[in-house]
């Protein structure tokens, strides 16, 4: 199974996903977050990788990623969710294949921290867009959303 980490960060949950025997691409586009992400996890062997990508770039000089059967944002939805994003994906997604968003609700959040989650009224929106749609708890504020189809 091929996985794509979107805004991977230091690439935890790329090196998580990539124990459980998937292979992995984290993407990001801060340079500090790719080469920590290389740097604690370069000993893993060959099911993991990290590349410098901005996810709704209209242009990019590096490749694309390849076609994946699931694409993963956790806590970087929020910042890359863009109609952009939104083609990218289509292209990125094997038919078939699975979003998940891990994500606080911004509508529980503090006032001026609310951009970091995701809104209700958007969750709304992503349950008419996609056919499949679970949303769990997780804990606290936080929800894991899984998009299919
Ligand atoms: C809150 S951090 C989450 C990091 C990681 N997913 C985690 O759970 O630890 C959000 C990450 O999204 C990345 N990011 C934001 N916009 C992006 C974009 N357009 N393309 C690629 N990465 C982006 C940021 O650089 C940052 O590393």
């Amino acid at each position: 199974m091929r996985v794509l980490d979107v805004g991977c960060g230091k690439g935890e949950l790329s090196a998580r996903t990539a124990d459980w025997g998937m292979r992995v691409t984290g993407v990001d586009f801060s340079l500090s977050a790719i080469a920590a992400a290389r740097d604690a996890h370069s000993g893993r062997g060959g099911l993991l990788d990290f590349h410098l990508y901005d996810v709704t770039a209209t242009r990019s000089f590096v490749p694309a990623p390849e076609p994946v059967d699931l694409v993963v944002c956790r806590l970087s939805f929020e910042f890359v969710d863009s109609p952009r994003f939104m083609v990218h994906l289509g292209r990125w997604l094997k038919p078939g294949g699975v979003l998940h968003i891990t994500s606080a609700i911004a509508d529980r959040m503090p006032y001026g921290v609310a951009h970091r989650g995701i809104a209700i009224a958007r969750l709304a929106e992503l349950r008419d867009a996609w056919k499949h749609v679970t949303v769990y708890r997780l804990h606290d504020n936080l929800v894991g959303i899984a998009l299919r189809g």
